[in-house]
């Protein structure tokens, strides 16, 4: 593992990509998807079990798309699901955001989706994401902030989980507050403020099979997936022997945010989309989401 690497605090269990398989272009990426055009080449960074990657596929029918992963072991399952949309024009590698093995003015998008919040050296990403990037091409990251997740009521359980959770994921050396910090982090990255697109969007669970899913995964998740710890005081605390609550839990947003920037010649000067959202789960069938519950498009995107 490269030193700037950090654990990933999810891993890949099913309580994991239940939320994972869940995310669409159109739902994690609608900050995006007006400036695509049917011949680009897009690199999707930690693209997980690729659903993102696929729907990205499907967009650029004349171009071409890379997914990849420094979780080799994830991309069986992202293969499958191209594959099983009879996408041709998409392929899978292993590889390290901090250290992409392709050369200068390769892409025309390079793309992730909650990615950076689980990086040693967010801005060394952005460094390689916008090295690899074609001359007037687009980064984009969307990350969760998940200290702007919000409840109605207040819950301790929920507060307590939130508090865990951000414990965790900083001592396995992330950022799970990136969401805010991206704009700040393409500014060290080189990106020119001109050329950096800011934008938020929030997933909405209302209505109670929409707590309940997202709920249910975060309880498992706390007790089955790599963010699980040893059966600590300070888990056990998380509202008892579940996590973040049931169908009774309050409704909550997630609010993430994302920012895209343009690249420009050169190595120093340029500025490219730099963007992020936030994460998400399944239950036995993912509800589809009301109309407010739909990431807000991105303004002039
Ligand atoms: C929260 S998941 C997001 C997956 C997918 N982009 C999505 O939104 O559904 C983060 C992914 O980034 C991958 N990842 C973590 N560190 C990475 C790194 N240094 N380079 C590339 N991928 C990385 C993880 O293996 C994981 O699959």
């Amino acid at each position: 593992m490269p030193q700037e690497s950090a654990v990933y605090t999810h891993g890949h269990h099913e309580s994991v990509l239940r939320s994972h398989t869940w995310r669409t272009a159109a739902n994690s990426a609608g900050y995006l998807l007006g400036a695509l055009r049917p011949h680009m080449r897009i690199l999707d960074i930690g693209c997980g079990p690729g659903t993102i990657t696929a729907d990205l596929a499907a967009l650029v029918p004349d171009g071409q798309v890379t997914g990849l992963e420094y979780a080799p072991e994830i991309l069986e399952q992202a293969r499958a699901t191209a594959a099983g949309r009879g996408l041709t024009n998409v392929h899978f590698a292993v590889g390290d955001v901090h250290a992409l093995d392709y050369p200068d003015d390769t892409f025309c998008v390079v793309h992730a989706h909650q990615v950076l919040q689980h990086v040693g050296d967010p801005v060394q990403a952005l460094r390689e994401m916008r090295r690899v990037t074609k001359p007037g091409g687009i980064v984009a990251v969307r990350d969760s902030d998940y200290a702007a997740m919000t409840w109605h009521p207040e819950s301790d359980g929920m507060t307590d989980w939130q508090r865990l959770y951000q414990r965790v994921a900083r001592a396995n050396g992330g950022e799970p507050d990136a969401g805010r910090r991206l704009h700040a982090w393409a500014r060290q990255a080189g990106f020119t403020p001109d050329a950096i697109t800011a934008t938020a969007a929030t997933w909405l669970f209302r209505t109670p099979a929409e707590r309940s899913w997202w709920s249910e995964l975060w309880a498992d998740r706390t007790v089955s997936s790599s963010y699980a710890p040893a059966d600590t005081p300070q888990r056990r605390s998380c509202n008892g022997s579940r996590g973040p609550g049931g169908p009774g839990a309050p409704t909550r947003t997630a609010g993430s945010a994302s920012c895209t920037a343009r690249s420009s010649a050169g190595s120093d000067g340029g500025a490219r989309p730099v963007g992020s959202p936030p994460g998400r789960v399944r239950s036995p069938s993912p509800p589809p989401l009301p109309p407010t519950a739909q990431p807000h498009p991105l303004p002039g995107r």
